[in-house]
């Protein structure tokens, strides 16, 4: 999509329901090769933003957990769907040895918490969103992009939130 960039940009998110709608509203719109990184303190609500993605993407919510243990978990939805925790890494060879980087070259869309924890982890075309706590009930997210493959996905998704499609039964 041509035109003007769209990042950075801001979303407010007033309770748990919202910032869920916005992470369906995104795995609606993810395609292959897709890259968002999550960044925010513990209790931030990234696994819970997670949740929606794969949710969104069409992965039976029983399958989603906090990968926090496992480091990298792949679901089956509309598309493959990598999840990753980097909370626990020290290193990029610890990283390495997970397979995470094997995986980055297979089918599927990536969404990583604790992103920047690995320095590299991240490809240079990515889109990250930082969840910062403004109160107790409420978060401010804020989205980054690096290139056009997470310059479309950003379109993508403020279509998706526009249209409303964020909402999914159940
Ligand atoms: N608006 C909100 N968005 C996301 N989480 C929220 C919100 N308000 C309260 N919370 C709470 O914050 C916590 C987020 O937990 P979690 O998603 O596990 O965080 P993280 O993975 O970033 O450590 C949950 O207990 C959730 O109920
Ligand atoms: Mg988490």
């Amino acid at each position: 999509m041509a035109g003007l960039p769209l990042a950075p940009i801001s979303f407010t998110s007033r309770e748990t329901e919202q910032t869920a709608a916005l992470g369906r509203a995104l795995g609606a719109v993810l395609e292959e090769h897709d890259y968002v990184g999550l960044r925010g303190q513990l209790g931030a609500g990234k696994t819970l933003f997670s949740r929606g993605v794969a949710e969104g993407a069409g992965v039976p919510l029983d399958d989603v957990s906090s990968p926090t243990y496992s480091i990298v978990q792949s679901y089956s939805g509309r598309l493959r769907l990598h999840h990753a925790d980097l909370y626990r890494l020290t290193s990029d060879a610890d990283l390495f040895s997970t397979g995470y980087y094997d995986l980055l070259e297979e089918p599927g869309a990536f969404l990583v918490e604790w992103v920047d924890q690995i320095a590299g982890a991240a490809p240079d075309d990515a889109m990250r969103i930082s969840i910062e706590v403004t109160s107790p009930d409420a978060r401010t997210m804020r989205v980054t992009t690096s290139g056009p493959k997470s310059e479309a996905l950003l379109a993508r998704w403020l279509e998706a939130i526009a249209a409303g499609t964020s909402s999914l039964p159940g």
